[in-house]
């Protein structure tokens, strides 16, 4: 058996091992993009690279065997390597992780997987993906001046896809059907505490009891809802639609004190006796009103640790307007729920930790000729104008046709992309030389199960082998040369001649959304 070092820590490994065995063995986790785990190496994507330190070099742990004595470095000049080689990847991608729309959107809201469950009918499945992010689907929908639709990449081609109409019509499809939000995690034991029922308060108190944790909403007003019911009028944002939504918060186990003001009722300090963590959502605060709390004054308002929001003092949080004013319901939504995932890492480790950031690669402005590709799944159609007027919103068929038109600008691998993984891992950024012409966004539709977005992908080889392991009569080959490399049908067949029968496979074994199913 050999026995070599890893970061000079022994390990025995089996013949026929690699140096990526044996890293995995001592629970060292290197990226690696074109590795098939139980198949001989492709050794293409340089993802993998370690310090071989007897012979001074750099290798790719999953093509090298692990020879007795070795000793190999995964640290330093190897991580930084590893490092350059995703970046070099990532330099000549062209794609997005996410839709123009969702980065535009405060509160993150995922139009495309929204858009996705409308064309099907499915608006169960499209309140699901609004919940995901936003806690008042319909209400935040009302009161919402639709940031997204400026980003819309269907507007450069003729209109913004109607996000903001779809997404109310998913939360009211759900409130007429009476869905309710999705079920609590088992009960942590905490207890929390938010004070102010506006769109912040509200957000963080129901991703927190979606989390487990026991949470009491304080406010000194006599309904909750905070700008939503007293600077949304009445035909924007009707109090039924508001109250509904209120409602599920209170059905998933929120205890609302009203008429219950921080500084006059109660102190802080009284709070933190009782509850594990609070988080102060009160709208805007001043110097004197932070002051009256003992918390600092930033020049905009309380002042947060950046990251995580929590305030000096352990265990309280701000948000929304207190942190920093703004009047978009969507962005206090949007800052309710960052703050939730915050107190949660808070009560299960202990400290304040902030949530992983997800790396995000950016197609940018399109190139001349770009935006046909973009189109071909898309409804040609010019935007649906509700027939009731605005006021009144879609009916089911009119959402169906106007999500027809969106362009799905978001990746449909985003969830398990591996180079978007190991992106995170190695922290590499997306950087393209000044002035670099950057590939072009394609997306081929000449196979009816499959999307192939020839951007995107790494050469990595795997569907080569995978269309041939198949035994594809004419499968996929590399073509052309440096730049211009790309895997396609030999004699340049359609994507539906080089893949009968192995299309799904190959979907599955791309590290990259380059093969995806549709
Ligand atoms: S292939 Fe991966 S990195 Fe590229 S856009 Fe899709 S999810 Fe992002
Ligand atoms: S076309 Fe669809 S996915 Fe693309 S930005 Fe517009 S709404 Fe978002
Ligand atoms: S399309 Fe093929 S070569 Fe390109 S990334 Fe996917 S599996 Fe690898
Ligand atoms: S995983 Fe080792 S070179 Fe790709």
């Amino acid at each position: 058996m050999p026995r070599l070092t890893v970061d000079g820590r022994p390990v025995d490994v089996p013949p026929g091992a690699t140096l990526l065995d044996a890293a995995e063995a001592l629970g060292i986790s290197l990226p690696a993009l074109c590795r098939e785990k139980g198949k001989e190496p492709l050794g293409s994507c340089m993802a993998c690279l370690v310090k071989d330190v007897s012979a001074g070099r750099l290798v790719p742990a999953c093509a090298c065997p692990a020879r007795d004595g070795l000793a190999v470095e995964t640290g330093g000049e190897a991580a930084q390597a590893r490092r350059d080689a995703v970046e070099f990847l990532l330099s000549e991608h062209a794609g997005d992780c996410e839709a123009p729309c969702r980065r535009a959107c405060p509160a993150g809201l995922d139009a495309p997987q929204l858009i996705r469950r409308v064309r099907e009918g499915d608006f169960a499945g499209a309140l699901a993906a609004v919940r995901e992010e936003i806690a008042l689907p319909a209400s935040i929908a009302r009161a919402c001046s639709a940031p997204c639709e400026k980003a819309c990449r269907r507007a450069r081609h003729d209109a913004a896809v109607s996000v903001r109409l779809l997404h109310r019509i998913a939360g009211e499809a759900g409130l007429a059907a009476g869905i309710a939000p999705p079920a609590r995690k088992p009960a942590s034991g905490k207890r929390t505490a938010v004070v102010g029922a506006g769109p912040a308060g509200l957000a963080a108190a129901y991703f927190l009891l979606l989390e487990g944790h026991a949470c009491s909403i304080l406010d000194d007003r006599e309904e909750p809802g905070g700008g939503l019911r007293h600077g949304v009028p009445e035909e924007v944002l009707p109090r039924a639609v508001l109250d509904a939504e209120i409602g599920a918060i209170r059905a998933l186990g929120a205890e609302f004190r009203m008429k219950t003001r921080l500084g006059r009722d109660l102190r802080l300090d009284d709070l933190l006796r009782t509850f594990d963590a609070a988080v102060l959502a009160v709208g805007e605060t001043g110097p004197t009103a932070a002051a009256a709390l003992g918390l600092a004054h930033s020049d905009r308002g309380l002042s947060v640790d950046a990251a995580s929001g929590m305030t000096p003092i352990p265990g309280v949080f701000a948000a929304g307007a207190a942190v920093r004013p703004g009047r978009l319901a969507a962005r206090s939504a949007g800052e309710g729920k960052a703050v939730a995932a915050s107190v949660n890492l808070f009560l299960r480790e202990g400290r304040p930790a902030v949530p992983a950031r997800r790396f995000d690669s950016r197609l940018g402005p399109l190139l001349d000729g770009e935006m046909g590709e973009c189109l071909g799944e898309a409804d040609p159609g010019p935007r649906c104008e509700p027939a009731g007027g605005p006021a009144a919103g879609y009916t089911e068929s009119e959402a169906r046709r106007e999500a027809g038109r969106c362009l799905l600008c978001d990746c449909r691998k985003k969830e398990d992309c591996r180079l978007r993984r190991i992106a995170e891992e190695t922290g590499a950024h997306a950087r393209r030389a000044e002035g670099a012409e950057r590939r072009r966004f394609q997306r081929d539709l000449s196979h009816p199960e499959l999307v192939y977005e020839p951007g995107k992908c790494v050469l990595c080889g795997i569907c080569v082998r995978t269309a041939r392991e198949a035994g594809e009569p004419l499968g996929l080959a590399f073509t052309g040369r440096g730049f211009r490399t790309r895997v396609s049908v030999p004699f340049d067949e359609p994507l539906s001649k080089g893949l009968e029968i192995s299309a799904t496979a190959c979907a599955r074994a791309c590290p990259t959304g380059a093969l995806a199913m549709r």
